[in-house]
């Protein structure tokens, strides 16, 4: 079943599955664990080793975490990123937290000199973005725990939402086509994905002077399960070139050596317009304008992205002008679009059952972030196979919107059992389920704790 375009979607409810019967009530307190250990104060830390910040799209994870467990720490946690906004409208990727040296992560905020910047605020950020995935998230957080508390927070948030968003669809749509632009692999949150080598290879490494900083990520986890120095190296390039001019965003197109348009960044984009037409109808704001962007962001996704020959999504390089060839999981994220066309719902679902990515309402393996059947395929290797929580929190989440609740339940089933068996890891290992990167994420945390929730009183296993 398709949604019709246009139409306010919300997820359906799912169904009862006919599996015996399995209780979880340690991965419950596992995931409380977790997230009460990462709590700092106004904001949830990813992990206290590895990330021991404040991180944008996670806080929007986190924050549906928080509604199954201390509501009021939902509207904090969103609270407190929003408040480090730029004047622009740019949420920063990383919230600093004074309290914490720079040396404890790289690159730091010395690195990033944000305060030097006219416009930015006074606690230091990074001057980059992550996937607006916060309307979703807050709207949905909302929907877990109503309050007048909750309600009072979407009030706060709602032009800053509005801001975030205009910031990405007016100084971003560097194509000029009515999508985002993303400057830097760390704005797809999906760092190292093999969608980004081929954009990646054109950036010039030869600033980046050998000693010049020392990797922090590596010390806490294995460097095997981390990106390259060499990915590094165009990291750190990309982070100078940006930073050189002030972050500004006006004439990047003539001078920024990366330039693409993501799927995942575009869908979230979309979907954070339909999540805004229930926030503003719910607060007593005109929705209108927000069905009309959604249905504008996800027609320029289609158009511009979607390639009718491989059958999947794929990122736009501006640079060439070409689509980018890997088949990666950023492919099947546009199916959180609620006004996605039934073509392309129907051909995400082909991708994602295919042996590429195993989809299925009984996957014996969780849903891989890299095309299984490819040659540089590295089921170690962060983005580069690796299972994620969030990745398939949200194709979960776009499954139910366009009615496959099976699949959906076999999406939920396959994390929940990697949880179960390894713990609340970063990632999972795509064929063994074992876990890999930070032993104690947050997102991790907090998702496992909506799809419990959502499959509660249901057979799992
Ligand atoms: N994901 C990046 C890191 O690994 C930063 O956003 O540090």
């Amino acid at each position: 079943m398709v949604k019709h375009v246009g139409s306010p979607v919300e997820p359906v409810p799912t169904p009862a599955v006919d599996r015996p019967p399995r209780d979880h009530p340690g991965l419950v307190a596992l995931a409380r664990a977790t997230l009460e250990a990462n709590w700092a104060q106004a904001h949830t830390v990813p992990s206290r080793t590895l990330y021991p910040h404040q991180w944008s799209w996670d806080s929007a994870f986190i924050a549906i975490g928080w509604a199954h467990l201390r509501p009021e720490r939902t509207w904090s946690e969103l609270t407190s990123l929003f408040e480090a906004q730029w004047r622009d409208g740019r949420v920063p990727h990383i919230v600093f937290n004074p309290a914490v040296s720079d040396e404890a992560y790289f690159p730091g905020p010395r690195f990033w000199g944000s305060t030097l910047i006219e416009g930015a605020p006074a606690r230091a950020t990074s001057g980059l973005v992550q996937p607006p995935v916060h309307a979703l998230a807050a709207w949905h957080a909302y929907r877990r725990a109503p309050s007048e508390r909750g309600r009072a927070a979407l009030g706060w948030l709602y032009p800053r939402l509005v801001a975030q968003q205009h910031y990405l669809s007016s100084r971003r749509d560097l194509g000029g086509a009515g999508l985002a632009s993303i400057v830097h692999p760390w704005e797809s949150g999906l760092d190292n994905s093999p969608a980004w080598d081929e954009p990646l290879a054109a950036v010039p490494t030869e600033e980046a002077v050998p000693g010049a900083y020392r990797r922090r990520d590596i010390v806490h986890a294995a460097a095997a399960h981390r990106p390259t120095d060499l990915d590094y190296a165009r990291y750190v390039a990309l982070v100078t070139a940006y930073r050189a001019g002030g972050y500004r965003d006006e004439d990047l197109a003539d001078r920024h050596p990366f330039l693409v348009e993501c799927p995942l960044f575009n869908a979230a984009m979309g979907a954070a317009e339909s999540a805004l037409a229930q926030i503003a109808r719910e607060i007593g704001a005109d929705p209108g304008p927000h069905h009309r962007r959604a249905a504008r962001i996800t027609t320029a996704l289609v158009d511009r992205l979607y390639d009718p020959r491989t059958g999947t999504f794929h990122p736009r390089d501006l640079r060439t002008g070409r689509l980018t060839p890997a088949r990666t999981v950023l492919g099947l994220t546009p199916v959180i679009l609620p006004d996605l066309p039934a073509e392309q719902v129907e051909a995400i679902l082909a991708e994602a059952g295919s042996s590429r990515f195993g989809l299925a309402a009984r996957m014996a393996r969780p849903l891989p972030s890299h095309d299984r059947t490819a040659a540089d395929f590295e089921p170690l290797r962060y983005w580069r196979g690796p299972s994620w929580m969030n990745i398939t929190w949200l194709v979960r989440y776009g499954l139910l919107t366009h009615g496959h609740p099976r699949l959906a339940d076999g999406l939920a089933t396959s994390m929940i059992e990697a949880v179960a068996t390894a713990g609340c890891h970063e990632y999972f290992h795509p064929e063994t389920g074992a876990g890999l990167g930070s032993p104690a994420f947050s997102w991790t945390a907090a998702l496992l704790l909506d799809l419990l929730a959502e499959t509660k009183g249901r057979a799992l296993g």
